[in-house]
């Protein structure tokens, strides 16, 4: 809980621009976001409610006394005294500055979120294989701590970081950093399925909150004998389809030219390349 003076609690989301003594959260693009907000003892029964900007009577998204939107969902925790807001499929356009409202005679209480979004960048690799995770910084933090963590909280990530840059090689984690292009990049080799999942980039800075970017990496899994044998046949039979429509095309000219050895050789490719045409890729899948 953080005191600011007339607003009670407050909590910011996502906001890589930070305003001092306010929690730090993210909030990532498409997913949905949920904006907690906690309200004193006693108003357990009141109305909550979710608005935007100034909290104009046109500003309110949703109450606790409406009904759930396909955007906007709420609920009160009365037990712990926490109003919950919903805001399904963030997008760039909901950023801005919401407040959780509690009605009561008199001047309502408000928590201030500030919400931005933050975009996940996707990355795909093959289980074994390895995978590069570019994460770029500001001109500012070129001689700052730099660091990867998995899952999406900030405010644990230097704790369980896989990799920092004091230690830049630990493992199958590996990281390197271009101070010229402010990009420190992290290269995961040996990976397995459970590589797979949301990581956040890192750069500490005393100041002010660390920066963050997310990444998503998705690992599939390697190709199975049986991928590699329909591959094989996918394109042994293109191929002889193109040696089956090149040589019949030669056919009349051989003929002519009197070249019945060569044909002959020709028509038992012909004949070898008809009897791959019946196999079809799906006759020798093995999965
Ligand atoms: C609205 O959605 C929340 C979360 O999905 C749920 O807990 C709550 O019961 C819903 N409220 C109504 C009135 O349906």
């Amino acid at each position: 809980m953080v005191n600011l003076g007339f607003l009670l609690f407050s909590a910011v989301l996502s906001c890589l621009t930070t305003v001092p003594g306010l929690i730090h959260h993210f909030g990532y693009e498409g997913r949905d976001e949920h904006i907690q907000c906690s309200y004193p003892l006693g108003y357990e029964g009141y109305e909550k409610y979710l608005c935007k900007n100034n909290c104009g009577n046109n500003d309110v998204l949703i109450s606790t006394l409406q009904k759930n939107t396909t955007k906007y969902r709420t609920y009160d925790e009365k037990r712990k005294r926490v109003f919950i807001a919903i805001i399904s499929k963030l997008h760039l356009n909901d950023a801005g500055k919401f407040w959780c409202g509690v009605t009561r005679p008199g001047t309502d209480i408000y928590t201030e979120v500030k919400l931005c979004c933050q975009t996940v960048s996707k990355t795909q690799s093959i289980e074994e294989g390895s995978v590069t995770i570019s994460c770029p910084y500001d001109s500012q933090s070129a001689n700052n701590l730099k660091y990867l963590c998995r899952g999406n909280r900030p405010s644990v990530c230097l704790k369980q970081a896989v990799i920092t840059s004091n230690s830049p090689q630990e493992g199958r984690f590996r990281l390197t950093d271009d101070r010229k292009s402010r990009i420190f990049t992290v290269t995961i080799s040996r990976l397995t399925l459970k590589d797979s999942g949301l990581y956040l980039c890192g750069v500490k800075r005393t100041s002010d909150y660390d920066l963050f970017s997310a990444v998503e990496l998705d690992v599939k899994g390697k190709p199975t004998l049986g991928d590699y044998r329909i591959f094989f046949f996918y394109h042994l039979k293109k191929l002889s389809d193109a040696a089956t429509s090149i040589l019949q095309s030669l056919e009349g000219f051989l003929w002519f030219a009197n070249f019945p050895l060569f044909y002959l050789k020709a028509s038992e490719l012909i004949t070898e390349c008809f009897k791959f045409n019946t196999i079809k890729p799906q006759d020798i899948s093995l999965k």
